[in-house]
């Protein structure tokens, strides 16, 4: 929208979170709250976005890093008012229309600002704010209309008498104002309240004095305007986005066996015609592409899954790709830029950390696999171990294509096994193996015929034995 301007007020601490870090950092489904509130307004496109920051400003500025907006910082916060005062300088001279939210409302549809804004400049008021009821409304700012129905003024709820208490309109705090207008009545602002701050709810009675026009606009949906205080509104808060994800997802063509038991971050993707069964968690930037299948239990973190891969119970993948049509699982443990091949197998128990896996290769069993690099249609027998730590520094294992590692070796790194070589089962590897050559690095069977009879026999005692 043109001629529009976006406020976020972010600089309190929020005390009542009992925590070291700024309230608008804390994440809901995997994003800070803070930047859900500046994405809900900046699908209104307005002309810019300034964030008003205080407490722990560094980290506030870095949880909005690549977008747009303006900062203003606010070092002692003496109350709403102020924290609009501090924005003058950038706000002198604008002619349109101010939104001023707070960055503890991440519930808010960008549906309602827009509605919040189509009422405002339809009415031509200089001030139109969103009101809302409720049976509880201790804490909030109480709603003052006139015998007309008319908006007079916001009472504090510490400045206001016992019958003003009893008003069941508040004030959740989502305001428009025509900017020249606003900038005129903050002047007129005092601190002379219960509280000593500068309200920004003072302009309400102001303006009204000045005789212009303002509009309270009911909202029926209080909860969606309803801020953050505690950790626990913050878990109530996580599970309404969590669930509103979920329905999203499943009207895009994704099957949730149990929406209310999987969790998926705002910011994941998920294609058409994926399965998600039970107790799943998709977090961070994670991608699920088409027809993937993900099973009870799993956690993926930051990676890309291609289209057609099943992920079976119980796996943690992290910040890692797996290529089209494979699969993972049970219990498999995919990590630090590891990248798992199309059609690869990677099965029951098997840790992959910095490897790769080429096209068509397999590790189905109880392996480690560890800043390897394995070319397409391996083999990889159970129990197979890549050596690669020696105390102080990682070491590479290369496996050329083709190459078919038995079952419980260990591969010494750094070392190379080469195209379409063979390393025997039981083996510990320490030279490299040449293509198309079989290894083998173990002890000789030896066989003691009739040992055990010449055992018994030898003393009466060990008749005993089984
Ligand atoms: C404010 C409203 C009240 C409304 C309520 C809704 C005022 C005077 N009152 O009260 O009518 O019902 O919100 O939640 O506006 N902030 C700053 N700098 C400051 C003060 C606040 O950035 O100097 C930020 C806070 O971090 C917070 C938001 O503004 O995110 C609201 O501040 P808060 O002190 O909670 O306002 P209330 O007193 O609850
Ligand atoms: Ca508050």
């Amino acid at each position: 929208m043109k001629d529009l301007n976006v406020l976020i007020m972010a600089a309190g601490k929020g005390t009542r979170m009992v925590s070291s870090r700024a309230k608008v950092l804390h994440p809901i489904c995997g994003v800070p709250m803070l930047r859900l509130i500046c994405d809900a307004a900046r699908l209104l496109q307005p002309d810019g976005i300034i964030v008003v920051i205080g407490y722990d400003a560094d980290l506030v500025r870095a949880s909005l890093k690549g977008s747009d907006v303006n900062f203003v910082l606010q070092t002692e916060q003496r109350g709403t008012g102020h924290a609009v005062m501090v924005a003058r300088d950038l706000l002198e001279g604008m002619s349109g229309d101010l939104l001023v939210l707070y960055g503890d409302t991440p519930k808010i549809r960008h549906e309602t600002l827009r509605k919040l804004l189509e009422h405002h400049r339809g009415s031509g008021a200089a001030t139109t704010l969103l009101t809302a009821e409720t049976d509880d409304p201790f804490g909030y700012g109480r709603i003052l209309r006139d015998a007309s129905g008319r908006i007079e003024a916001i009472i504090e709820e510490k400045d206001a008498t016992p019958e003003q208490r009893a008003i069941r309109e508040i004030n959740p705090g989502l305001y428009c104002f025509r900017i020249p207008p606003m900038l005129a009545a903050l002047d007129r602002i005092s601190d002379k309240n219960a509280q000593g701050e500068y309200y920004l709810t003072d302009i309400v009675s102001i303006q009204r004095e000045a005789g212009a026009r303002i509009e309270a606009l009911l909202h029926e949906d209080f909860p969606e305007l309803q801020g953050i205080n505690t950790r626990a509104e913050l878990a109530a808060t996580s599970r309404t986005l969590r669930l509103r994800k979920n329905q999203e997802l499943m009207a895009r063509g994704v099957s949730l066996v149990d929406p209310e038991s999987t969790y998926v971050d705002l910011d994941v993707v998920v294609e058409k015609d994926v399965t998600v069964h039970p107790m799943v968690t998709l977090q961070g930037t994670t991608r699920v592409g088409e027809g993937v299948t993900i099973h009870s239990g799993c956690r993926i973190r930051d990676t890309v899954i291609e289209p057609d891969v099943t992920v079976l119970d119980s796996c943690l993948i992290t910040d890692s790709h797996i290529g089209h049509g494979a699969t993972v699982g049970p219990f498999a443990r995919v990590r630090d830029g590891s990248s798992v091949g199309g059609r690869c197998r990677l099965g029951n128990f098997v840790e992959l950390a910095r490897s790769t896996l080429g096209e068509g290769s397999k590790a189905a069993h109880h392996a480690y696999l560890g800043d390897a690099s394995i070319g397409r249609d391996v083999n990889i027998g159970a129990g197979v171990i890549t050596c690669n730590y020696d105390g102080a520094r990682k070491h590479a294992t290369i496996i050329e294509d083709g190459a078919f590692i038995g079952s419980d070796c260990q591969l010494v790194a750094p070392i190379r096994v080469g195209r379409g070589a063979y390393v025997a089962a039981g083996s510990c590897i320490t030279q490299d193996v040449p293509p198309d050559a079989l290894a083998i690095a173990r002890e000789r069977q030896n066989i003691k015929p009739e040992w055990v009879k010449r055992r018994k026999r030898a003393k009466p005692e060990n008749d005993k034995l089984p």
